[in-house]
């Protein structure tokens, strides 16, 4: 046994993925968040981990489960706090992806009671949340760096933008055009660009599978 799974394509390589939403605090019983369901990072982490990979998995909170034995759950809550968590592994990993919906804004103070209703109207300023994916783009040395990009207008053109500022070697486009594609469905419909603008659109598939068109990518660079 041990013999064959040294033979797995991913044997000996890490991988950090981040994976969920954040939360960013309002008060200390408010948070501004969204629906991501994590899943589609967890699905990563399963299918990276069974080609032989170790993985770190950087995850906001969700009700996704971690089976595999390969795989490290570190949760976190807040965008600075995947940060934080991420820069701890990167320098030792061979690939990341950020499948995280990270939130692009956050309160710019958290009041520390619970806010009270007073006044009709009510507005928190907000800030901008540390971009983790550009962070790790800024930082990477030989790191094979996957991004994602949800896109509803000038898809391609957008997402290609993101692999430049962002210093990405591939990006996976995610399409809300199609009916069963999105945030809390079990599908999607992506389409891969790498950093030379190859364009590769995939068919509609389940996230299971679109893990492993992802985990195939990351075993054809190690081959090339
Ligand atoms: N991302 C990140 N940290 C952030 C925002 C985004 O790591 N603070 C990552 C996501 O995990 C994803 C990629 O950046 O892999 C693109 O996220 P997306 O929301 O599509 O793009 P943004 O750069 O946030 O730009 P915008 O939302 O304005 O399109
Ligand atoms: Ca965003």
């Amino acid at each position: 046994e041990a013999d064959l799974e040294s033979k797995l394509p991913l044997k000996g390589k890490k991988i950090l993925i981040t994976a969920g939403p954040t939360y960013e605090a309002i008060d200390p019983v408010r948070f501004i968040g969204n629906h991501s369901s994590g899943k589609m990072g967890y699905d990563i982490a399963q299918s990276a981990a069974e080609q032989g990979a170790s993985v770190v998995l950087v995850s906001g909170p969700s009700h996704c489960k971690v089976t595999h034995s390969a795989i490290e759950l570190i949760p976190v809550v807040s965008a600075q706090e995947m940060f934080d968590a991420c820069h701890l592994h990167y320098a030792k990993v061979d690939v990341a992806i950020a499948a995280a919906a990270v939130a692009d804004y956050k309160p710019k103070t958290i009041a520390s009671q619970k806010i009270k209703k007073s006044e009709a109207e009510f507005s928190i300023e907000l800030e901008k949340t540390q971009d983790v994916l550009a962070s790790l783009g800024a930082a990477k040395k030989n790191q094979f760096l996957i991004g994602f990009a949800l896109e509803t207008e000038n898809e391609i053109e957008n997402a290609k933008l993101k692999i430049q500022k962002k210093n990405l070697d591939l990006i996976v486009l995610n399409s809300l055009q199609d009916e069963g594609a999105g945030f809390k469905k079990a599908t999607n419909k992506v389409t891969f660009i790498d950093k030379n603008f190859s364009v590769e659109p995939m068919e509609l598939k389940s996230k299971e599978a679109v893990a492993t068109d992802i985990v195939n990518k990351i075993i054809s660079h190690f081959n090339a």
